[in-house]
């Protein structure tokens, strides 16, 4: 798979941040279930690597990346634990270079100009826009538009089912990703029923 086709997969990448690895696998079928074939399991929690393998090994119809991939050392556990892509929220040479060593489609962040540039001497079109909102939007991504027409994003960081469809709409915006469809206070209460709905609203965002 290229990175093209992961961006493809769903309009909505669910970024999640997982604290019980007992949740990992109920949160994947939830997602599956409202139509949601794509997660991203962040590194942000010790129990991150686990769910990761976890879904990987018990839902194989779900495409399971690695998020917040800070540290080259990281690329090789996350491919050992099943991840099928990787997603970085910026772009250093080590992470980059540890990354690409993998073979695994990248999703690596940007939110400069120069930063674009440099993805793009590296081969790589496709970026993660982080912070999306903070970092200035749909405004920004269109101005980006102009000159550097080649790139396809998606944007991450502030995205919501109340703004993913005003990303959505720009022609350089492939999916986005966000944690929205898979809230803290629905996790902790093991509301799957509500995960499976958030989804099921965001998988029709492009219809
Ligand atoms: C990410 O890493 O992509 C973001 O933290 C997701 O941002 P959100 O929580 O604002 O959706």
């Amino acid at each position: 798979m290229k990175t093209a086709d992961l961006l493809a997969l769903s309009p909505v990448i669910p970024v999640v941040v997982i604290e019980d690895v007992e949740h990992a696998v109920p949160l994947a079928r939830a997602l599956a279930r409202g139509g949601v074939g794509v997660i991203e399991v962040t590194l942000r929690t010790e129990a991150g690597l686990e769910a990761l393998r976890r879904i990987a090994a018990e839902v194989p119809d779900v495409v399971v990346g690695a998020g917040t991939v800070t540290a080259p050392e990281q690329t090789t556990l996350c491919e050992q634990a099943g991840a099928r892509f990787l997603v970085t929220p910026g772009a250093s040479p080590r992470v980059l270079d540890a990354a690409l060593d993998t073979g695994l489609p990248l999703l690596p962040g940007a939110a400069t100009l120069t930063e674009m540039m440099t993805l793009l001497e590296h081969g790589l079109p496709e970026m993660k826009f982080f912070p999306a909102l903070p970092a200035g939007g749909t405004a920004y991504l269109s101005a980006v538009l102009g000159p550097l027409p080649q790139v396809r994003f998606c944007p991450t960081g502030g995205i919501t089912a109340d703004n993913a469809r005003q990303f959505l709409a720009l022609p350089n915006v492939a999916c986005v990703g966000g944690s929205w469809l898979t809230p803290k206070e629905a996790l902790l209460a093991q509301d799957w029923d509500r995960v499976t709905q958030l989804a099921a609203e965001a998988s029709t965002l492009l219809v």
